[in-house]
C-alpha cells in the first residue's frame, strides 16, 4: 500500500464519505472493521443466552412477550452484523470458529450470571443503555454497511433500553423485597457496565487508528462518561443508589466524577476466566453442532435447486 494510496483513502474519510464493499481500502481498515463488527456479532448472539435464561420464568404473559421479542431483537442483530462482516470478505463459519476457539472476543458484559428477575431489568437498562451510548456514534461510521445495519438496531436497542429501566421502575415502587432485589441488581451490574466501554483511552491499542478512520467517533472513556452522566439521574428518580462512594457530581466539569474501574477484572472477564465464560461458549457450540443438518440441508437443497436450473 503506498502513501499515495493511503492519503486519498483518508481524504475520502476526512470528507465523511461512505467506504462500500466494493471500494478499495487499506488492508488495516478492512481487519479492523472484521475485528470489531465480527465482536459486535458475536455479542449479539452471547448476549442471547444470559436472558433467555428468564424468558419461561417472566413473572407475567406481558413481561415474558416483551422478553422473548427483545431475545429475537438480539439474534436479528446478530445476523445483520454477520452480513455487515461477510461484505468485507470473511465467512460466517471462519467467524464462528473464531469465537467457539476463544480467538474472537465478545463483550465481557455477558460473562457475568443472571442471577433474579431484577437483573432482567437492570440489563435492560444498564447494558442496552451502555450498548445505545456506544452504538448512536456507529450510526456515523465511515463504512456504510455497518453504519445502515447500526440505525435500525438502534432504534430496537432504545425499546429494550426502555422496558429495562420499566422493569426497575416497576420493582423499585412495589415492596421492600422488590425495591431490594432492584438495589441488589444495581450493585451487581453496574461496575459490569462501565467496563462495557472498553480500557481507559491510555490503554486503548485501537482507539486513535480508528478515530482516524472515523470508525470510532468517540473514545472510550469519553462514551463511558457520557453513559454514567445520562444513568445516574434516572437510578437516583426511581430512589436507587449506586454502588460507588466517589460518584459525585462535579459542577467545574459539568458531569459526574467517579470511582476507578476494576481493571484487573475487566482484563480476567475479557480473558476467558470471568463467572460464565465456559457456559456461555458451551452453549454457543451447542447450538453449532446441533445447528449442523439445517446447513447442511440448506445447502443440498440449494444445489438442487441449481441443479434442475441447470439442467
Ligand atoms: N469486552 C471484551 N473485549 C473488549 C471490551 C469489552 N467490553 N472492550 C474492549 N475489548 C477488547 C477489544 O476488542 C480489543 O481486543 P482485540 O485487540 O483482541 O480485538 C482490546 O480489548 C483493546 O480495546 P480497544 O483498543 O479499546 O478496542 P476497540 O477500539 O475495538 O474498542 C469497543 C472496544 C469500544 C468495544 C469497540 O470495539 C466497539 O465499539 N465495538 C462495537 C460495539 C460492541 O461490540 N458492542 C458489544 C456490546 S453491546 C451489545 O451487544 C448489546
Amino acid at each position: 500500500e503506498d502513501e499515495a494510496f493511503l492519503a486519498a483513502f483518508q481524504a475520502r474519510i476526512d470528507a465523511e464519505e461512505k467506504i462500500e464493499p466494493n471500494d478499495p481500502m487499506p488492508e488495516g481498515y478492512r481487519k479492523t472493521l472484521v475485528r470489531q463488527i465480527g465482536q459486535h456479532a458475536h455479542s449479539e448472539i452471547v448476549g442471547m443466552l444470559p436472558e433467555g435464561n428468564w424468558i419461561t420464568r417472566a413473572p407475567s404473559l406481558r413481561r415474558k412477550a416483551a422478553l422473548l421479542a427483545k431475545v429475537q431483537d438480539e439474534g436479528g442483530h446478530g445476523l445483520y452484523l454477520y452480513s455487515a462482516a461477510e461484505t468485507l470478505g470473511v465467512s460466517r463459519e471462519e467467524m464462528t470458529e473464531e469465537l467457539l476457539s476463544g480467538k474472537a472476543k465478545y463483550s465481557s458484559i455477558f460473562n457475568y450470571p443472571t442471577q433474579t428477575w431484577a437483573d432482567i431489568g437492570a440489563i435492560g437498562w444498564l447494558v442496552d443503555g451502555a450498548a445505545i451510548m456506544n452504538q448512536i456514534p456507529l450510526c456515523r461510521c465511515s463504512y456504510g454497511p455497518y453504519a445502515r445495519a447500526m440505525i435500525r438496531v438502534c432504534k430496537e436497542e432504545s425499546f429494550h433500553q426502555r422496558q429495562g429501566y420499566e422493569i426497575m421502575m416497576t420493582l423499585a415502587r412495589g415492596t421492600p423485597e422488590q425495591k431490594e432485589m432492584a438495589q441488589d441488581a444495581l450493585n451487581r451490574w453496574w461496575w459490569p457496565s462501565l467496563m462495557m466501554f472498553g480500557p481507559s483511552d491510555g490503554d486503548s491499542q485501537h482507539s486513535d487508528q480508528s478515530m482516524k478512520w472515523k470508525i470510532k467517533r468517540f473514545t472510550n472513556d469519553e462514551l463511558r462518561q457520557k453513559f454514567v452522566d445520562a444513568t445516574v439521574p434516572q437510578g437516583e428518580f426511581i430512589g436507587l443508589t449506586f454502588p460507588d462512594p466517589d460518584l459525585k457530581w462535579n459542577d467545574e466539569k459539568g458531569s459526574y466524577d467517579f470511582g476507578p474501574i476494576d481493571w484487573d477484572e475487566f482484563w480476567r472477564v475479557v480473558k476467558g476466566h470471568g463467572p460464565m465464560n465456559r457456559e456461555r461458549i458451551e452453549a454457543r457450540r451447542k447450538a453449532w453442532d446441533d445447528g449442523a443438518w439445517v446447513r447442511e440441508a440448506a445447502l443440498a437443497h440449494a444445489e438442487k435447486r441449481k441443479a434442475r436450473r441447470d439442467a
